[in-house]
């Protein structure tokens, strides 16, 4: 039956990538301007990235145990299916990573993924300018776009400077992906 109230009620499932950037201890930020607009939320971060953040106030905020590497056959999946994906702060090597096809952790495993199963994604890089500099860097951001992933505007910072974390937009994913979530079939 497709009139079911649970079904009705459903919250689409947002995944937040956090990546082992300076500002990833602020991703409490993104989850709670997405809880705002009405997502449900699951943190998945990379095997360095988990080191960057308070892992029990996110668990706390979110209701999910936060990922980072894959599961055991036959374990149990700790997440819902994503209706859209934040990579949020992506770093230099997981932008590289990604665009290049590897999927040596399990971040980047749900991310490679992504493209293929349609799923709205959605990267926030932060990096500092000499990374950006880097012809790998620009390559890579060519081709997630051309794969359809939305990319966020923010500036690199100047290296050793200390970053740029008052100017990250957070909220500029939920401002990309709705569009795409509510559009979809
Ligand atoms: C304190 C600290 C801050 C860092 N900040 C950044 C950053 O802002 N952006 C970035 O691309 N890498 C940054 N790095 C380097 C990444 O952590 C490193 O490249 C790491 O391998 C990234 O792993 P991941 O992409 O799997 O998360 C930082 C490293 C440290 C120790």
């Amino acid at each position: 039956m497709s009139d079911q109230p649970d079904q009705q009620a459903k919250k689409p499932f947002l995944y937040i990538v956090v990546c082992a950037a300076g500002v990833a201890g602020d991703v409490g930020k993104l989850i709670t301007a997405a809880q705002e607009a009405n997502w449900d939320v699951g943190v998945i971060t990379t095997p360095q990235g988990l080191g960057f953040i308070d892992t029990e106030a996110v668990e706390a905020q979110t209701g999910y145990p936060i990922r980072s590497a894959w599961r055991s056959p036959g374990d149990p999946r700790p997440l819902p299916p994503a209706d859209a994906i934040a990579v949020a702060p992506a770093t230099f090597n997981t932008v590289n990573k990604w665009a290049a096809g590897i999927s040596d952790t399990l971040a980047l495993g749900i991310l490679c993924e992504a493209y293929g199963m349609g799923i709205p994604t959605a990267v926030l890089p932060y990096v500092n300018s000499a990374q950006a500099a880097h012809p790998a860097y620009r390559q890579s951001l060519e081709r997630l776009r051309e794969m359809g992933v939305l990319i966020g505007s923010y500036e690199p910072h100047r290296p050793k400077a200390g970053g740029g974390a008052d100017r990250y937009r957070w909220e500029e994913a939920l401002e990309l992906l709705t569009p795409k979530v509510s559009e979809r079939p």
